[in-house]
């Protein structure tokens, strides 16, 4: 048993002051919450911090559109998510923002380190402009024709349709998402962090056992793909800290985020007597673990790391990397009343149900996490109803009534209770490793056994004979003994109930405490500890979420606006809103038509497209489709869909493109082409 107390601290992502907690945020920070509480068990000195991230431009614009000012909106919705996080018993020793006073001098002096050793350059570029907003504009906040393939109405830095990523600058047509404006072109002064410098540290990081393997897979393509400088400056207008030295010059949001653990930790340090040097210093003895969600690894397993290296502090001891919730096998979406923020679930049902799913279904992996409703009832009533509350419910009411509310003083089964209190270091092991899905398939056949043994002991049969009194009295003790331990163990992940059972049981619990046994001890009347979950609140969580189709989703870019790193995220997608009305005459002049898809193959080098040609019945055209990722060029061929004939036909990358198939869905994988009913044949007109 590792009982030399360790020094950690730990931080979760800092949400965006600028939309509510959703199930996304809170499997991250119920993952963190567990892992916390469970190092406190076991005699460890382990801090979490958090705060909200208070910067950038789409916060700054969302406080203009209320009317209030950015430090008025940031310190609401900080209330607010704090709130939220303490009502799933997510528990933080501080939980700060990062627009404070311990920030922004932590900001300065660690770019005066950097800009001391010659890691900030400064260099001249050409950025897109507002000219009625007056302000630079962030990629997402441009929208345009795409210059490779002419699709319109896409994102300033890439195409939904052929994939293709471009500059900014590129875009045909642009306009500003803000203002509705044509931008200009306007140059600027901006300040470079030296990424490349840190290639030789990164790798040797890489190695040292901070990273899981997916992620450190990831870094290797990153450095194939060759390090760039960092810009890291932003112009007026900016919600943010100026950077020392340069007037009108902000700090990118995603430079003092991260610099947001370490103020929200110093704050908390203040207050505490805390030494705040000793856990970020070069040599420091403490270890460090930041827990965050796949879209933001780049921020944190390169810049970061980097960042702390060249001022001289102490790099990460592990960046633990989850993956995206889905709901029901899909991403979170508005339409469908998946996308449910906390609040909305809280109304509704206990947060510990919600602790309890996650925690059985995390590993320390990072593929995405589903929760499907039906599994979650099943999974919430089955095993903590009807598993572990059940234990002690079955033994409780005779304990209380016939034995005066005391335990027996008699062990009746010794080798059951050794191998529960056996289970102790696989149980921590697996916690420690952040595979609580394992702990909690130990935990739950544990629970089994238990009612096995209430099952064949069957003090309800045996209560009622004189003779059999001490037996049931035993019986029933160990049972209540054997859920004290199962409680031991999940008392991380269901802390209240723990609160619960600790009255109950007239006791208080820790790691160690699975090694005793309560003998000769008095217990309080049992309560029910939890109902089962009903359907119905399920059905209400949902149908609060809903948002109604064709509400316009004003929020899409600003929600995204932030998130710019170089792969693509699994940001949850909003159903698309319906779109603006078009004349029947505009609409008629589409000819669509039914087409068989002859054949269907990869282009090289594209990694969305699939190049068709398809057979309108005598005429064959040529069709490149944004559907490789939901498609294998096999599955398609001999299909009959629906094409856009009459489109006007682009130059590709990849050849020419003389129309377009009709597909539905949000994209990626789930996207489903239109298939006509038996009958159809090819070349007809679509009417
Ligand atoms: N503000 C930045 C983080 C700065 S940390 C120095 C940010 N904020 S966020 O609100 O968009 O996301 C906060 C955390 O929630 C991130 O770790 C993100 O990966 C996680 N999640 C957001 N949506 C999620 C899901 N649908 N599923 C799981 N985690 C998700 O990024
Ligand atoms: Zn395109």
């Amino acid at each position: 048993m590792s009982n030399t107390p360790r020094k950690i601290l730990v931080t979760s992502a800092l949400p965006y002051a600028n939309g509510s907690i959703h199930l996304g945020h809170l499997l991250e920070h119920i993952q963190t919450d567990i892992w916390t509480r469970f190092q406190r068990m076991r005699g460890h000195q382990c801090f979490s911090v958090c705060a909200d991230d208070a910067h950038g431009t789409p916060v700054m614009l969302k406080a203009q559109e209320l009317g209030i000012t950015p430090e008025q909106m940031v310190e609401q919705t900080r209330a607010e998510h704090h709130q939220d996080l303490l009502d799933f018993h997510v528990v933080y020793d501080n939980y700060y923002v990062t627009h404070s006073e311990e920030n922004k001098q932590l900001c300065e002096e660690i770019y005066t380190r950097l800009n001391n050793a010659g890691y900030i350059s400064k260099r001249t570029i050409n950025q897109l402009f507002d000219p009625e907003k007056n302000m630079f504009l962030p990629d997402r906040f441009i929208k345009g024709t795409c210059p490779s393939c002419g699709a319109e109405d896409q994102n300033g830095d890439s195409c939904d349709v052929c994939s293709s990523t471009y500059s900014p600058t590129e875009v045909i047509n642009p306009r500003s998402v803000v203002s509705g404006a044509t931008p200009i072109l306007k140059d600027s002064e901006h300040y470079f962090f030296d990424l490349p410098k840190f290639e030789a540290m990164l790798k040797d990081w890489l190695v040292s056992g901070a990273l899981q393997e997916e992620i450190a897979n990831k870094l290797q393509e990153w450095f194939e793909a060759g390090l760039q400088q960092w810009d890291i400056s932003r112009d007026a207008p900016y919600f943010g800290f100026e950077i020392p030295g340069a007037p009108n010059k902000f700090f990118y949001v995603w430079v003092d985020a991260p610099v947001g653990y370490m103020a929200s930790f110093k704050n908390y340090c203040n207050q505490h007597d805390i030494d705040f040097d000793s856990f970020w210093n070069a040599d420091s003895d403490a270890e460090l673990y930041h827990f965050i969600g796949k879209d933001i690894t780049y921020f944190h397993c390169l810049f970061w790391p980097a960042i702390l290296e060249g001022a001289g502090l102490r790099k990460p001891t592990g960046v633990n990397v989850h993956g995206f919730v889905t709901v029901n096998g899909a991403k979170m979406s508005k339409s469908s009343g998946t996308f449910i923020k906390g609040r909305t679930y809280l109304n509704h049902l206990n947060p510990e149900y919600l602790r309890y799913y996650f925690a059985s279904k995390l590993s320390d992996g990072v593929t995405d996490i589903d929760l499907s409703f039906e599994d979650f009832a099943q999974k919430v009533n089955s095993d903590l109803v009807g598993k572990v509350v059940n234990i002690a419910s079955r033994c409780a009411g005779f304990i209380t009534k016939r034995f005066d509310g005391k335990l027996s003083s008699n062990i009746i089964d010794p080798e059951l209770v050794a191998e529960f209190q056996q289970a102790s270091e696989t149980v921590a092991t697996h916690f420690e490793k952040r595979q609580y899905n394992r702990a909690i398939r130990e935990i739950m056949a544990l629970a089994d056994k238990a009612n096995q043994f209430i099952d064949t002991q069957a003090p309800w049969v045996t209560i009622k004979e004189e003779s059999k009194q001490q037996l049931t009295h035993d019986v029933c003790s160990l049972g209540i003994n054997l859920f004290r331990i199962l409680v031991v163990y999940l008392k991380p992940v269901l802390p209240k109930l723990a609160e619960q059972s600790e009255a109950f049981l007239n006791d208080s619990l820790e790691w160690q405490s699975a090694q005793n046994v309560l003998t000769n001890h008095e217990i309080n009347k049992f309560k029910a500890l939890m109902q089962r979950v009903d359907m119905d609140k399920i059905n209400a969580i949902i149908e609060d979420s809903k948002e109604s189709l064709g509400e316009p989703k004003k929020d899409k870019a600003k929600e995204k606006s932030t998130k710019k790193s170089p792969k693509k995220s699994g940001t949850p997608l909003e159903q698309d809103p319906i779109g603006e009305t078009v004349s029947f005459d505009d609409f008629a002049k589409v000819d669509l038509r039914i087409a068989k898809i002859a054949k269907a193959e990869h282009v090289e080098g594209a990694d969305k497209l699939l190049k068709l040609q398809l057979d309108l019945g005598g005429d064959t055209k040529q069709v490149f489709a944004g559907i490789k990722s939901a498609y294998q060029p096999e599955q398609l061929e001999g299909k009959l869909t629906v094409m856009v004939a009459n489109l006007a036909p682009r130059k590709m990358r990849f050849g020419l493109s003389e129309g377009m198939v009709l597909a539905a869905g949000p994209g990626g994988d789930e996207l489903w082409i239109l298939e006509p009913h038996e009958g159809a044949q090819p070349g007809m007109k679509v009417k």
